[in-house]
C-alpha cells in the first residue's frame, strides 16, 4: 500500500505532505509516514528545515476516530510528535482548513505554525467525551497560557486563525493561495536559529499565579458542562500543565485520556458523531442525486413557527416571501422576527448591518400569486387537516411546477395533505422544532410518493440552514413526538398514581435532560389548546387552567415561580392532583425514582423499536439524533437507542414487563437474541 505521506525537497526545505482524504485523519499509515519523514529529514544533510502540510480540504482534522476502541497500532501519535519536536531543524506546520484534535497537536509539536486566514484551529476532543491525548493539554497552555487554553480544551470550539495568532498559537498568517511557498520561505528564515519548543514554554505560569482561574471557569461554564465527564478532566489536565513538570503532566493527561476513552460517555459521544453523519444518508437515494435549486422560499403563516422557519432562510441569505391571511397577523409576525434579530444583535452575535441584510430579504404578502416563483413553500398554518388541504390546493394552483411544497405539521398525515395537490411527488414534511430559528433538529418527512430528488434537496438545504436533518416515515408524531407521547402518557399516569410531579421532573433532570415534562408544560404554557371553559375539567391540565395556573407566563403553573423564574412545588397543585386522582378512583402509593425513570424511558425505547420495525426510521442511530437535537436527551448517553444498548435490551424488556407495559415483538426478539439496536 502506498503511504499517504510523501515528501518534496525544495532546495534546503523538505515539504512533508499528507494526502489522506477526506479530512487527513491521523490513522496508522499517516503516523508511520510522518515519523519516517521526520527521521528521513533528520538524517539528510541537504534538509535544513521541514514544512508539514496537507493536500485536500484540510490540515489533519484529528486522530482517526474509527481506530478508537480497536487494538492500537504503532507508532502512536505522542511518540511521533515527540520525535518531531525533538528535531533541531525547524519544523513548520502550514495550516489550511481545520487543524483539529490530533491535528492541532501536530501543529503544537511543530516549532512554528503558519496558517491561511480562513483556517480554524481547535481541540474538540471534549465533544467526543475525551481530552486531547497527544500532549495537547500540556503543550497548548505552555505556549498560550492556561487562560487562553481552557476554553479551547474544555469547551472544544475551534478558533479562527486570526484569533489563534492573537493568543500566540499561530506565528504568521500567510496567503490564502500561497500557503506552501510562504511556509517554505518562513521555514527558511528560521534556519540556523534555536528552535522554540511548546513543551518548554512558560506561558502556563498564568494559572500558577492565579489558581482561581480554574474554579472561575468551571463556575461560568457549569450549566453547559452538567453531567459531562470530559470538561472536568480537561480543566484538571490544563491545571496540571502549570503544576507539574512537562513529563509528569503528559502522564497525567494520558491517565485522564485513557479513563475517558474506556468509559461509556465517550463511546456514546463517538456513536453520536457518526450517527449525525449517517442520518444524512438516505438508503435508496444515491449520494449524487441532482439537487433542485432553492433560491426563493415561501412561508405560509407568520405565527410562532412560520416566523422562526423564515429566519433560518433569511440568515442563510435566501429570499423569503411570507404569507398571512390578514395584515395585522402579517405585521405582528414580521415585527417579532425583527425583534428577535435585534435581540441577537444586542447580545453581540450579529451586526446591525446583518439584521438589515436579513430583513431586507423578506417580502411580506397577503397574495398567493406572490409565491408563484418560489422554489420551495413551507406551510406553517394551524394544525388542522382541512385548513392544510385548502392551503395545499391553493399552492398547487399558484406555485410553479417543479417547486417543493412542504408542511411543518407536527402530527398530520403528509400523504393525505399531498392528495390536495396534483404533484404528490413534490410534497414533503419539514418538521421544525420550536424555537425554529434556534433548535437544531429538522425531521424530513418522506411521503409515500415523495421523489428522491425532493428528499435529497431537503437534506442538502438543511445543512445550509445549519440544521441536523433526520428522515422519518409518515406516522402520527413522526419519530420524535411519537416517542414523546409515550413518555408523557407515563408522566401523567405516574402523578395520578401518587408520584410527586417534581420527582418526575427531577428524575429526568438527574438523567441529564435540561427539564422535565411538567417544567416543559409550564414553559410552553399549560393553556395551549385549552377550551377556555373553567367549569369543564376532564384533565389535570384543565384543572390548572381553571384556576389560572397557565404556566411561567402567569407566574404559576405546576410550579410557583419567583421573579428569577425559580420554581417551587405548589401545595395547591398537589391538592388539585390528589382531588383529581380521588375523583377518578386512582389508588395512591409511594413511587420510587427508579420506577419513575423506568416508566418514563423504557416505553420510549419500546416505541423506538416499533418505529424501526415499521421502517419509519432508517436506522436506530437516526432516532438518537432526533432525541438529542430535538428534545434535550443527554448527549453523553448517546440517545435513547444507544442508551438502551448500553444498559442491555433485556433490562428494558424486564422493566417494561415488571410495570405491566407493552413490549413490542421487535424489542423482545432483539433482547432474546442478545442483540443491540446499533
Ligand atoms: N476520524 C475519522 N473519520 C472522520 C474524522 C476523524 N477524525 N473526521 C471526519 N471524519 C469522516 C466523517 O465521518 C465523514 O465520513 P462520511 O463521509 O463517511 O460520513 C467524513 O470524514 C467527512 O466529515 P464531515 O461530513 O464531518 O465533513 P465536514 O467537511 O462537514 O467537516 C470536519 C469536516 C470539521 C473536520 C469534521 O469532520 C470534524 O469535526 N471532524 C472531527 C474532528 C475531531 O473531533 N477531531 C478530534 C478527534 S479525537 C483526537 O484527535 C484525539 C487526539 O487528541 C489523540
Ligand atoms: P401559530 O398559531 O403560532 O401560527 C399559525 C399562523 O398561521 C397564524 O399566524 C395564522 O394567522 C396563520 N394562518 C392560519 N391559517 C392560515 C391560512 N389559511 N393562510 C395563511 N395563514 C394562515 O401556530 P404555530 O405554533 O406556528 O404552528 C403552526 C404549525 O406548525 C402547526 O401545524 C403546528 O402543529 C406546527 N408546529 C408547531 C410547533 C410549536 O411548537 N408551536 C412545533 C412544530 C410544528
Amino acid at each position: 500500500m502506498t503511504s499517504p505521506i510523501r515528501t518534496e525537497l525544495h532546495d534546503d526545505v523538505l515539504v512533508v505532505i499528507s494526502d489522506n482524504p477526506p479530512v487527513n485523519a491521523l490513522g496508522q499509515a499517516v503516523r508511520q509516514g510522518l515519523k519516517d519523514a521526520i527521521e528521513g529529514a533528520l538524517a539528510d544533510d541537504r534538509v535544513k528545515a521541514v514544512v508539514i502540510r496537507c493536500d485536500g480540504r484540510t490540515f489533519f482534522a484529528g486522530a482517526d476516530i474509527t481506530e478508537f476502541g480497536k487494538p492500537p497500532q504503532g507508532p502512536n501519535l505522542p511518540e511521533t510528535l515527540d520525535a518531531m519536536e525533538a528535531s533541531d531543524k525547524p519544523v513548520v506546520a502550514a495550516i489550511h482548513g481545520t487543524a483539529l484534535g490530533g491535528g492541532c497537536e501536530v501543529a503544537l509539536a511543530c516549532h512554528y505554525r503558519v496558517a491561511v486566514p480562513s483556517a480554524k484551529i481547535g481541540l474538540p476532543e471534549v465533544k467526543l467525551g475525551l481530552i486531547p491525548g497527544a500532549a495537547g493539554t500540556q503543550r497548548l497552555p505552555r505556549l498560550v497560557g492556561a487562560e487562553a487554553a481552557l476554553p479551547m480544551v474544555a469547551i472544544g470550539n475551534p478558533i479562527a486563525a486570526k484569533k489563534a495568532q492573537s493568543i500566540g498559537l499561530i506565528d504568521e498568517l500567510v496567503g490564502e493561495e500561497s500557503l506552501e511557498a510562504d511556509a517554505i520561505a518562513f521555514a527558511r528564515s528560521k534556519i540556523g536559529q534555536d528552535v522554540p519548543r511548546s513543551s518548554e514554554g512558560t506561558a502556563n505560569q498564568d494559572g500558577v499565579k492565579n489558581p482561581d482561574l480554574f474554579d472561575e471557569f468551571r463556575a461560568k461554564q457549569g450549566r453547559k458542562m452538567r453531567g459531562f465527564d470530559a470538561p472536568n478532566a480537561a480543566i484538571e489536565a490544563v491545571k496540571a500543565a502549570g503544576e507539574m513538570p512537562y513529563a509528569d503532566g503528559v502522564k497525567k493527561e494520558r491517565e485522564l485520556f485513557m479513563k475517558l476513552m474506556s468509559g461509556t460517555q465517550s463511546a456514546a459521544m463517538r456513536h453520536y458523531f457518526f450517527a449525525e453523519r449517517a442520518a444524512n444518508k438516505i438508503d435508496d437515494v444515491p449520494a449524487d442525486t441532482e439537487i433542485l435549486p432553492i433560491k426563493k422560499v415561501g412561508i405560509i403563516g407568520a405565527g410562532t413557527m412560520g416566523g422562526g422557519i423564515a429566519m433560518n432562510f433569511l440568515s442563510a441569505g435566501i429570499a423569503v416571501t411570507i404569507l398571512e391571511m390578514k395584515q395585522d397577523a402579517l405585521d405582528r409576525g414580521t415585527s417579532v422576527m425583527r425583534k428577535n434579530y435585534e435581540n441577537t444583535a444586542k447580545r453581540g452575535r450579529m451586526t446591525g448591518e446583518q439584521v438589515e441584510q436579513a430583513m431586507g430579504l423578506l417580502t411580506p404578502t397577503l397574495e398567493y400569486d406572490d409565491l408563484a416563483d418560489c422554489d420551495l413553500v413551507i406551510e406553517a398554518v394551524f394544525e388542522n387537516m382541512d385548513v392544510k388541504k385548502e392551503v395545499f390546493a391553493k399552492l398547487d394552483e399558484t406555485v410553479k411546477q417543479g417547486a417543493i411544497l412542504a408542511s411543518n405539521t407536527s402530527y398530520l398525515d403528509i400523504d393525505e395533505i399531498a392528495t390536495a395537490t396534483k404533484r404528490p411527488g413534490y410534497v414533503i414534511g419539514l418538521h421544525f422544532f420550536s424555537p425554529a430559528n434556534i433548535m437544531k433538529l429538522l425531521e424530513v418527512v418522506r411521503g409515500a410518493k415523495t421523489r428522491g430528488d425532493v428528499l435529497a434537496t431537503a437534506m442538502k438545504l438543511s445543512k445550509k440552514i445549519g440544521k441536523v436533518a433526520v428522515v422519518s416515515g409518515v406516522c402520527p408524531g413522526f419519530i420524535g413526538n411519537r416517542m414523546l407521547s409515550k413518555r408523557q402518557e407515563q408522566a401523567n399516569q405516574l402523578i395520578m398514581e401518587g408520584a410527586n410531579y417534581w420527582d418526575v421532573d427531577d428524575v429526568l433532570l438527574e438523567f441529564g435532560f435540561p427539564m422535565g415534562p411538567f417544567q416543559m408544560g409550564d414553559l410552553a404554557g399549560i393553556d395551549i389548546g385549552w377550551h377556555r371553559d373553567p367549569t369543564k375539567v376532564t384533565t389535570i391540565r384543565e384543572a390548572l387552567c381553571a384556576v389560572g395556573r397557565f404556566g411561567q407566563k402567569a407566574g404559576k403553573g405546576f410550579y410557583d415561580y419567583d421573579e428569577a423564574r425559580q420554581r417551587t412545588p405548589s401545595d395547591e397543585v398537589k391538592q388539585i392532583i390528589a382531588d383529581f386522582a380521588a375523583r377518578e378512583g386512582s389508588e395512591q402509593r409511594d413511587i420510587s425514582k427508579e420506577e419513575i425513570k423506568e416508566r418514563l424511558l423504557y416505553p420510549m425505547v419500546n416505541e423506538g423499536a416499533k418505529i424501526l420495525d415499521e421502517g419509519m426510521a432508517q436506522r436506530a442511530s437516526d432516532i438518537d439524533v432526533v432525541w438529542i437535537n430535538g428534545y434535550g436527551w443527554p448527549l453523553f448517553t448517546g440517545g435513547p437507542m444507544f442508551w438502551a444498548d448500553t444498559i442491555g435490551l433485556s433490562t428494558v424488556v424486564e422493566g417494561l414487563e415488571k410495570h405491566g407495559l407493552e413490549v413490542s415483538d421487535y424489542l423482545r426478539n432483539k433482547a432474546e437474541k442478545g442483540e443491540t439496536f446499533n
